[in-house]
């Protein structure tokens, strides 16, 4: 870890100055991007805008802020991700509190609210206000919160196995005046909710062993492995979520979850399998990765005893229909949406 300069030569330091010696540092510790994030820290110590410091080099620090600094870019330098020393993170333009014991929301699961909200929307028949939505593994409530400011009237369960999560969610939630539609509870997956849904949105864990360690050690040692790790081949909670679906999705629900590389197929057929879905298809971000998949199930899956029904306790899984060898094709290059950056571990 770097050796922070003496306190002599902190005293009296100039903004521009400081933000210089910062992207040295941060540039030598192997920083992919040292004078942002330099800036970002010296704004967020400062509590001035970059702008302002960048219009004002000459504007020198106090004391205080001048430590606070030096702490704040020794922290980044030995790894410690931005978000966790700003305590905030960004996610479809919302300010949401992050820190360590929570994910880190990525720009790439903006995808996945996108393609929640269209399948949510008229003219589809189970759509708007006075739908109950469900975010599976809500870690900070960035998916829930988006939902909630993107679908007026719209009630979300937010659900997470992590205490820790599950406390960052509620500042979110609360900082946000989502509170009334936003509705926190702990357990396994489907367990935590209360009622059936009309839609079960998941960013789950998805990271397979053997990839583990090949991450960037900015996740794998300070992110959460209880955010990341899916099992042997990163499947394992799919598939636990997808043997719960039929038993808390309402008939003609819908479900939309986040895909590591090459999981769609396997994804894709892991819905198909409980015999539920009518249609599966498989979203492309903007660097042509398959990063969502949707399904919608069928109104008559009701009728088949297939699906839950909102009167009273999740249905049992037992009438669940076996899976049906005709089941319709994917639809495997839907277009494009929006973009995030490739690859999120
Ligand atoms: C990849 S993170 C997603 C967090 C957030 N939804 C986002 O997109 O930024 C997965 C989340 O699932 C939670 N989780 C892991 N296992 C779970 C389980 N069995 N039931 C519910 N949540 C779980 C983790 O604690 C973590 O917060």
């Amino acid at each position: 870890m770097p050796a922070a300069p003496d306190e002599g030569a902190r005293l009296g330091r100039s903004a521009g100055e400081a933000l210089r010696r910062a992207a040295e540092l941060l540039r030598a510790a192997g920083c992919g991007t040292p004078r942002l994030d330099a800036e970002v820290l010296l704004a967020h110590v400062t509590g001035r805008s970059r702008e302002s410091l960048l219009a004002r080099p000459e504007g020198a620090l106090t004391a205080g802020e001048d430590l606070a600094y030096e702490e704040a870019v020794v922290r980044r330098a030995g790894g410690w991700p931005l978000a966790y020393i700003t305590g905030r993170r960004e996610f479809f333009s919302l300010d949401l509190e992050v820190g360590p014991g929570v994910l880190i929301p990525r720009p790439e699961t903006e995808l996945l609210v996108e393609v929640a909200v269209a399948l949510a929307s008229p003219p589809v028949a189970r759509s708007g206000p006075g739908l109950v939505l469900a975010d599976i593994g809500t870690g900070s409530g960035a998916v829930a919160v988006a939902l909630a400011s993107l679908l007026p009237g719209v009630v979300i369960y937010a659900t997470d196995t992590s205490e820790a999560a599950l406390e960052v969610a509620e500042r979110n939630v609360k900082r946000l005046g989502l509170g009334g539609r936003v509705r926190l509870r702990r357990g396994d997956l489907l367990d935590a909710l209360p009622v059936p849904v009309d839609g079960v949105v998941a960013n789950l864990p998805y990271v397979a062993d053997p990839d583990w360690e090949g991450l960037p050690r900015e996740v794998r040692d300070f992110e959460p492995p209880g955010s990341l790790r899916g099992g042997p081949d990163g499947l394992d909670l799919f598939r636990r979520l997808a043997a719960g679906l039929p038993a808390y999705l309402l008939p003609g629900g819908f479900v939309c979850l986040e895909v590591g590389p090459g999981q769609a197929g396997p994804v894709a057929r892991l819905l198909l399998e409980t015999g539920v879905f009518e249609t599966v298809a498989r979203h492309l971000d903007l660097a042509g990765h398959e990063r969502v998949v949707s399904a919608r199930s069928g109104e008559s899956a009701a009728r088949s005893g297939g699906c839950a029904t909102r009167s009273g306790a999740p249905a049992t899984r037992s009438g669940a229909p076996a899976m049906r060898s005709g089941a319709p094709a994917m639809r495997s290059g839907a277009p494009a949406m929006r973009s995030g950056a490739p690859g999120r571990y």
